[in-house]
């Protein structure tokens, strides 16, 4: 028989994420995320401690991402991390200590940072979750937040030659770019389009027939939107070329069959499953479109 909620619940005391807790969550959130990916047979999301710290700490240092921090008897428990830089909000990565799992302090962090968004009057909230993950999607599920489209999470194959309709997203196209991403999204990406400029995360425009037809912020935490398919596959394989192998993933909405099928056409292959779940308003994008591990 399961425990009742009052005798497992862990005192817990939430904190705003600051620098110097950066060290201890990038290993809890490493540890985590490798526990469960090899309980699956899966790759671990983050590689190595030591990434993790780099992006826990990449988060902890933006102002337009507020992070939580769960704390038991002083000692940290786990963390979550919530964006603030567009009109919708993306969530992740949570992540509690493997020693403090089952103990409601996962519900806390996510609810924490659900609190935060409605404090800032946003309405639209979303996440990326693991199919294989069956602890989170219930736990996302049960506080509201419904599955909206199965992803896949694909390793790009790089294109076998240049091609010269595709070029880096400079910040003259932002306005434009932003537009496509409004008639596909349904939501402006601008800022975030903007720091992958200023930040050297390499997105790719296409220039076609004189115009702009597409972008792609390559690797995890990217997004991209296009006229077509074939706009979309032709930035993602050049990415691939253009970059290390380390960041030549996007993902891809599978109810968009024929996209899919296009990715797996030019070579690209599928690394695992997600969920994209949302809470508050949605609008069904339109093809095409390629979310980020947020949103
Ligand atoms: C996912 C994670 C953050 C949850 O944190 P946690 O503190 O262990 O979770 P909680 O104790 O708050 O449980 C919250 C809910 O999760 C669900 N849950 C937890 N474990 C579960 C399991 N083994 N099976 C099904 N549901 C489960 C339940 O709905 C539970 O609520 P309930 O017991 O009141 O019904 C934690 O397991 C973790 O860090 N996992 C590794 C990293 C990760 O997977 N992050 C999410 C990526 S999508």
């Amino acid at each position: 028989m399961s425990e009742p909620a009052s005798a497992r619940s862990a005192d817990v005391q939430l904190v705003q994420a600051k620098p110097e807790h950066v060290s201890e969550l990038g290993r809890i959130c490493y540890e985590a995320f490798k526990d469960i990916a090899d309980q699956h047979g899966f790759p671990p999301d983050f590689p190595s401690a030591r990434f993790a710290r780099f992006v826990i700490g990449m988060l902890v240092g933006r102002q337009d991402v507020y992070g939580v921090a769960a704390l038991v008897d002083g000692e940290l428990a786990g963390s979550n991390y919530i964006s603030l830089t567009d009109p919708v909000s993306g969530i992740g990565p949570i992540s509690v200590d493997c020693a403090f799992q089952g103990r409601d302090i996962g519900r806390k962090l996510m609810q924490a940072v659900i609190d935060h968004a409605r404090a800032n009057r946003i309405e639209r909230v979303r996440l990326l979750q693991d199919a294989f993950n069956t602890a989170s999607l219930s736990l996302y599920a049960s506080l509201g937040f419904d599955v909206k489209h199965a992803v896949a999470y694909l390793r790009l194959a790089p294109a076998s030659a240049a091609d010269h309709s595709i070029r880096p997203v400079e910040e003259r196209d932002l306005d434009v770019l932003d537009q496509l991403c409004l008639r596909n999204y349904k939501s402006s990406r601008r800022n975030e389009l903007a720091a992958a400029v200023h930040a050297g995360l390499s997105p790719l425009a296409r220039q076609r027939d004189g115009r702009l037809t597409g972008y792609l912020i390559p690797g995890v935490f990217g997004h991209g939107v296009a006229e077509s398919e074939q706009d979309a596959v032709a930035i993602a394989c050049q990415a691939a070329r253009l970059l290390p192998p380390a960041r030549a993933f996007c993902f891809c909405p599978l109810d968009n069959g024929s996209l899919f099928r296009a990715f797996l056409k030019a070579g690209c292959r599928t690394v695992k499953m997600m969920n994209l779940m949302a809470m508050g308003p949605y609008e069904q994008p339109a093809p095409v479109w390629m979310p980020s591990v947020l949103y």
